[in-house]
């Protein structure tokens, strides 16, 4: 599977999670875990869509297996880090080691994201957008 599908499908996935979780917060009127909620929203719906709208304009990184790779660190960064910090602010204290190896997973995550964003491979570059010509 190309890396913006998996990045799109991951991404919905976590979003109906992310949402089902604001709608029990609401519905039980018990905010506790709302870092959680917000790290889940943003991470996983918000920048793994926006990875894979970059993904899928290059189509040499879309079909790399490193792309993957990024997505599945991300993607799992993700859900440790947001079972971690609900834990934490449900009083399991404990649970701070994980939520530190979660944000780390995460940062690696990141790091690779920038390594394709800033090394200089031209077979890199985005395809051109497709031109919109005026109505005369
Ligand atoms: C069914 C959909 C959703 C429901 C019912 C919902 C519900 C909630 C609730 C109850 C809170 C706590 C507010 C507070 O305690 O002040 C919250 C916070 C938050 N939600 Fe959602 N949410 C939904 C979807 C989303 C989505 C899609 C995103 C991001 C793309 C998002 C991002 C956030 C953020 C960033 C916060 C923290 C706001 C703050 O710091 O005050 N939520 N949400």
């Amino acid at each position: 599977m190309k890396a913006s599908a998996l990045s799109f499908k991951l991404a919905v996935l976590f979003v109906i999670a992310g949402m089902a979780m604001g709608i029990g917060m609401a519905a039980a009127q018990d905010h506790a875990i709302m870092p959680a909620h917000a790290h889940l929203n943003l991470l996983g719906w918000v920048s793994l869509f926006l990875f894979g709208i970059y993904y899928e304009r290059r189509p040499a990184l879309d079909t790399s297996r490193l792309a993957r790779i990024q997505v599945w660190l991300w993607s799992a960064g993700t859900v440790v880090l947001t079972v971690s910090v609900a834990a934490i602010h449900l009083g399991y204290t404990a649970m701070d080691p994980v939520a530190a190896l979660a944000s780390l997973m995460v940062l690696a995550g990141m790091l690779l994201f920038g390594y394709f964003v800033f090394r200089p491979v031209a077979s890199m570059a985005p395809t051109p957008s497709v031109g919109i010509t005026p109505a005369e």
